[in-house]
């Protein structure tokens, strides 16, 4: 399974990097405006970071100017992958897109025929936004389920890249379920290495060490 870091912050992305679990990242208009950067330079900069594909995400609703956009964004690298919201527009987008040979990331997708129609449009990476769909109730992980049922039904090349992911569990989960890609925030990756027993393990080993009065080379 890949990971990639669902972040703008250039900081994170290079810890990420050292600890060699980053395979790509994913931003969005939210996350870059945090950043308080200009738009096109930051997707740039952290396109010039990473090895693996980095998702920037159009600003335009418009067929036409979705093509515009993502166009400037995948000049900007070869490992430039263009987010585009699911909509008819959208979808057209990523159609023409693949004609040029430009990968694309589908976002907001909240249901199974929402990624049904995404990967028939071509693209390389289906966004379903689970924390948001736990949000309002219903389950993100079956979302998951679901997609991930179609897409080996139909044998699409469309990728499952589980979005808006909150906690741990979502992450393991997505795995089970034989997601393709999860994209994690910062948080919650370092959140990923952490369990009480290999603290209280670790705290255990080296006091009965330090007990001998012995060094590492004694
Ligand atoms: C994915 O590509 C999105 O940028 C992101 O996962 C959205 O997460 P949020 O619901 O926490 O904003």
């Amino acid at each position: 399974m890949r990971f990639f870091l669902d972040t703008a912050d250039v900081r994170e992305i290079e810890t990420g990097l050292e600890w060699g679990m980053v395979d790509g990242i994913t931003t969005n208009p939210s996350l870059i405006a945090k950043q308080g950067k200009p738009y096109l330079p930051t997707v740039k900069e952290i396109a010039e970071l990473v090895d693996g594909p980095v998702s920037g995400e159009v600003l335009a609703t418009d067929y036409e100017g979705m093509l515009a956009e993502a166009r400037k964004l995948a000049a900007l690298a070869d490992n430039v992958v263009v987010k585009v919201p699911l909509s008819p527009a959208g979808l057209r987008a990523v159609r023409t897109l693949k004609a040029e040979g430009i990968p694309t990331n589908v976002t907001l997708c909240f249901s199974a025929n929402q990624a049904l129609l995404a990967a028939k449009a071509g693209a390389a990476y289906i966004s379903p936004f689970v924390g948001r769909v736990d949000d309002v109730g219903w389950d993100g992980m079956e979302l998951i389920e679901q997609v991930v049922t179609i897409y080996d039904n139909y044998a699409f090349d469309t990728e499952v890249l589980v979005a808006s992911i909150r906690h741990p569990l979502h992450v393991a989960q997505s795995a089970l379920l034989g997601a393709h890609v999860a994209t994690i925030p910062f948080k919650v990756l370092e959140k990923l290495y952490r369990h009480p027993l290999t603290d209280r393990g670790l705290e255990a080993f080296l006091d009965d060490w330090r007990a001998t009065g012995k060094g590492f080379d004694d």
